[in-house]
């Protein structure tokens, strides 16, 4: 059978670690605080100069490298990112550019911190639809540049990074055995960022008298609706494949808050030891947080051939979406 599967995986996050310790030093609020609401202790900030696309291509030249292929092989590039280099051309074409991937097709999506399992779906529909072979998806981010400082109820959560996959077509059985991506705009406004698109430009006066160019979220509706929405889409890949909880060797969930992730796991009945978590590293990184996840327990060797792996996700619009991944 034509399948994807993921060839090879990267990962890059800048130096600058900023700790919970010099976040009570800018806001008020206490490591103790932090760490039991979220399990965060520190994230990474990107340095001047340092972009979405500079974090990618890092993390790209990885995945590549790992795969072993050049850039030139690859015909699809697609870079989840709601912290673009620019509103347009799209950053994906930035990064084509630097890795000199000139037989690609690149560009971006939205879809938050889906954005890696949105990309990672669309790549496994072009391969086993024939339409590409090689494919590059991408989950990058410098939240850091869009984060208000001044908000302890933001500031603390948020990390830059970045993480990536190849994905090649491939004869057999093993590799992505299905994806399930879901969106519910009902909730577009609980998790957003509302200045510095065309509604409320970066040069209006209000975007700048509303401070309208930071993330504004309703934590706890979050919160809420995520756990419910990472089982349905947990739920939708087991039963997909006829599978159940048990047949999973790890679960590799979005990294957002340690507390939605333990809950997710206790309603999929998964134990401790099968759910990654370096959420306490790196914060959340949004659409970075799941690849840097993979790449880090693919490097740590917690990925074995012929593992069952799902891959699990919730974030702003809302988006959410599931890949389970024979590896
Ligand atoms: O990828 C999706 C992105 N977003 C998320 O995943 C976020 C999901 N939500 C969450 O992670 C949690 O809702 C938060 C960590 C954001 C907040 O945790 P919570 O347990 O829902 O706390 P809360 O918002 O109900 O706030 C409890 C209290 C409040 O004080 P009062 O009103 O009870 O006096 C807050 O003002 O904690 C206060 N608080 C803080 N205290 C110390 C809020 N932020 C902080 C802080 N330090 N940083």
């Amino acid at each position: 059978m034509l399948r994807a599967r993921i060839t090879g995986t990267g990962s890059a996050v800048p130096e600058k670690v900023l700790s919970n310790a010099d976040l009570e030093r800018m806001v008020e609020t206490s490591d103790e605080w932090i760490t039991a609401r979220t399990g965060i202790k520190q994230r990474r900030i990107a340095a001047e100069g340092e972009f979405t696309s500079t974090l990618a291509v890092k993390a790209a030249r990885q995945a590549l490298a790992m795969a072993g292929i050049g850039a030139e092989e690859l015909d699809l590039i697609i870079l989840g990112t709601v912290t673009p280099d620019f509103p347009f051309p799209a950053t994906a074409c930035i990064i084509q550019h630097e890795l000199g991937a000139r037989n690609a097709v690149a560009f971006d999506l939205s879809a938050a911190c889906s954005g890696f399992l949105y990309g990672l779906s669309i790549a496994d529909t072009y391969i086993r639809g024939g339409s590409a072979k090689k494919a590059l998806v991408i989950g990058a981010e410098v939240l850091s540049r869009i984060v208000d400082w001044t908000d302890r109820n933001t500031c603390i959560l948020f990390g830059d990074g970045s993480g990536a996959a190849v994905v090649e077509a491939y004869e057999g059985d093993d590799g992505i055995l299905s994806t399930h991506i879901y969106s519910d705009g009902a909730y577009w406004e609980t998790l957003y960022q509302a200045g510095c698109g065309r509604r409320n430009p970066a040069s209006s006066q209000r975007t700048i008298d509303e401070r309208l160019f930071f993330i504004r979220m309703d934590g706890s509706d979050v919160f809420k609706h995520a756990v419910r929405a990472m089982e349905e889409a947990a739920g939708a890949a087991l039963s997909a494949n006829g599978m159940s909880a048990s047949d999973l060797s790890l679960f590799i969930p979005h990294q957002a808050n340690r507390r939605i992730i333990d809950a997710t796991g206790k309603r999929l009945g998964l134990t401790p030891e099968k759910v990654f978590i370096n959420l306490h590293n790196y914060g959340n990184t949004s659409s970075a947080s799941i690849p840097i996840a993979l790449d880090e327990a693919s490097r740590a060797g917690r990925l074995k051939k012929g593992d069952v792996v799902l891959l699990d996700s919730f974030g702003g619009g809302f988006t959410y979406g599931s890949a389970l991944l024979r590896w």
